[in-house]
């Protein structure tokens, strides 16, 4: 078996990055014995990655309103304008995981759009089914280590200018732990040899564990390691996982972009005839406290590409096509799920008014009644991946929400999300089958209020704002 099909057929190993800006003003460049040229100092640059498909931030929390791809376009361009040099790094994993094509082909664009100097290759793009589509826009791959994987599409390495080579490397992944200590040695062995033949400084664009990130780092093999954060494929994050406000600077050469993050640094590069005005420079400086320490637990914060950033101008043509696609998927849901005998189950919160009113009552004042207005005000309650969390059972093939006009009982969230369907309820009131237990309807919420649309979350304090006797 190739490494290749290794990789196809592995899901446990797959580690995602996310966006983020960086600088390399305070960054020193180690010295190694034999290059041939003076170390240069790395221009400042920005990395991102793990977009999936994340066209805006959904709003739904200011904790997590971090950017998006069109926030991140713009900015790029902003700072083009004002440096001489700024790398772009992209750390891959930017379609979506479910193939969602319109939302794929909005980040292609932009990538596309925005021409990283180094893209890493990786997993979730070696799975996607159509790789003409990934292959075809002119994106320099990076992915190396795997010594088998040998394809004319993908490139081993990219010359960034005449000082600087980018490099992807991905953990090396096997069944036994001499297999994999074997691909590290090896791997560790021809770097070596490689970043000697071609006398250039190294920058690693990395997917891998904290072991292998920290492997290469003790390498002293690299000017700037750029490495994606990790989480299983397809893993939604953990509600309990709070996001973390910052851009980390791991320690040593060590970057590591955060999940669903989009911040940046300055860089102090900026040269004197091309100053930037004021609006140019929404940005704070880095605060000066690197550490030398390898630390995974010690990040360096960052600023945010925050709601003040906003400004999706630049790729209006991208995104009337992406809004004409969600609208399109919205039609197409309306009339299948219209064309569906209809169940019946679900009854809608005024139904249960008569025989609970306190509850109705203290329901209806509730900011949960009014979910869907609020996307309505965004002028998303067509989007069908904010419905989901915003009405009744949208996903109820044959029952629940449709769209404003032809199912207005069932917008916002109400009853039947926490308590389920309540047909068999109102027909015997007495079942106990449909008083479900406490602690079922406590885990029903992190289905709707988990990172990133709600990082605040606890249920104790929740409950209290939405307790209804
Ligand atoms: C996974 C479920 C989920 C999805 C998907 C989701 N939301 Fe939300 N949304 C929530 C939750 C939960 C809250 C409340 C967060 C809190 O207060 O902790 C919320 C809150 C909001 C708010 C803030 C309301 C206020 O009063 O401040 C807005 C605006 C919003 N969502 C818009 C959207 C849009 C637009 C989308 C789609 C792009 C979307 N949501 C998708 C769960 C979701
Ligand atoms: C015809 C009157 C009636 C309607 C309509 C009705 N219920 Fe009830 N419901 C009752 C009665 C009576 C009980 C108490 C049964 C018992 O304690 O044995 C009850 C109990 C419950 C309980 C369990 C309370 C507990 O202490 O465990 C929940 C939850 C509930 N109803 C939710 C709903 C919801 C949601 C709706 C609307 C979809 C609804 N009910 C509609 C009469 C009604
Ligand atoms: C079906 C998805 C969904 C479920 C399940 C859900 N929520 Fe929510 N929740 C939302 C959305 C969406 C909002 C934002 C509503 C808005 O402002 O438009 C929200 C808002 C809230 C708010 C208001 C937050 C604020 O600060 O104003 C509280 C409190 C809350 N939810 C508590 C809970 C609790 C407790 C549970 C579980 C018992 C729960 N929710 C289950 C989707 C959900
Ligand atoms: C966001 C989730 C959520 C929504 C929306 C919701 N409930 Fe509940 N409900 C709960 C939870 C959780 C409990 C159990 C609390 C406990 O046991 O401490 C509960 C308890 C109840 C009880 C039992 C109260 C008691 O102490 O006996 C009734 C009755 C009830 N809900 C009716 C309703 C009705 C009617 C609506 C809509 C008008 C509604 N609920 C909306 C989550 C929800």
């Amino acid at each position: 078996m190739n490494y290749l099909s290794v990789f196809l057929s592995t899901t446990a190993i797959c580690l995602v990055s996310s966006l983020v800006w960086l600088s390399q003003s305070d960054m020193q460049a180690p010295s190694f014995a034999k290059s041939p040229k003076a170390i240069q100092e790395i221009p400042a640059w920005i990395a991102f990655g793990d977009l999936r498909g994340h066209v805006e931030p959904c709003g739904c929390d200011p904790n997590t309103d971090l950017g998006g791809v069109t926030r991140l376009a713009k900015y790029h361009q902003n700072q083009k304008k004002l440096r001489d040099k700024l790398w772009l790094f992209d750390l891959g994993n930017n379609l979506h995981e479910s193939g969602d094509m319109n939302r794929s082909k909005f980040a292609e664009k932009t990538i596309e759009f925005m021409r990283p100097d180094a893209s890493l290759f990786n997993l979730l793009e070696m799975k996607q089914k159509d790789l003409d589509f990934v292959f075809s826009k002119k994106r320099r791959l990076v992915l190396w280590n795997q010594k088998n994987i040998q394809s004319n599409l993908v490139k081993n390495f990219i010359d960034i200018d005449e000082h600087f080579m980018a490099i992807g490397l991905i953990q090396p992944i096997g069944k036994s732990p001499e297999f994999k200590k074997y691909l590290r040695d090896f791997t560790l062995k021809e770097l070596k040899k490689f970043k000697k033949n071609r006398g250039k400084q190294m920058i690693g664009l990395v997917h891998g564990d904290k072991n292998w990130v920290k492997t290469l780092e003790e390498s002293k093999l690299f000017d700037l390691i750029i490495a994606a954060n990790q989480r299983p494929l397809g893993l939604l994050p953990d509600h309990e996982e709070k996001v973390k406000p910052g851009m980390l600077h791991v320690g040593g050469s060590v970057y590591m972009v955060p999940f669903f993050a989009q911040g940046f640094l300055l860089s102090e590069k900026i040269s004197t005839d091309k100053k930037p005005s004021l609006e140019e420079i929404f940005e704070q400086p880095r605060q000066n406290n690197q550490s030398k320490e390898f630390d995974f637990t010690q990040p360096e914060i960052v600023e945010w590409l925050h709601k003040g950033y906003e400004d999706a101008e630049i790729l209006k043509n991208a995104m009337s096509v992406f809004r004409g696609g969600l609208q399109k998927e919205f039609q197409n849901f309306v009339t299948k799920k219209s064309s569906k005998k209809k169940k019946g189950k679900f009854l809608g919160a005024a139904t249960c008014e008569g025989c609970h009113q306190k509850s109705h009552n203290i329901w209806k004042n509730s900011s949960h009644a009014h979910a869907h207005k609020t996307l309505k005000d965004v002028n998303q309650h067509e989007n069908l991946e904010c419905l989901k969390c915003h009405v009744v059972a949208l996903e109820d093939e044959n029952d629940g929400f449709m769209s404003e006009a032809l199912t207005p009982q069932f917008k916002g969230v109400q009853c039947e999300n926490c308590h389920g369907p309540m047909m068999g309820h109102i027909q015997n009131p007495k079942d106990k089958r449909y008083h479900k237990p406490t602690e079922a309807l406590k885990e029903v919420c992190v289905s709707c209020h988990h990172t990133p649309h709600s990082t605040e979350f606890d249920f104790e304090k929740y409950w209290k704002k939405i307790k209804h006797p």
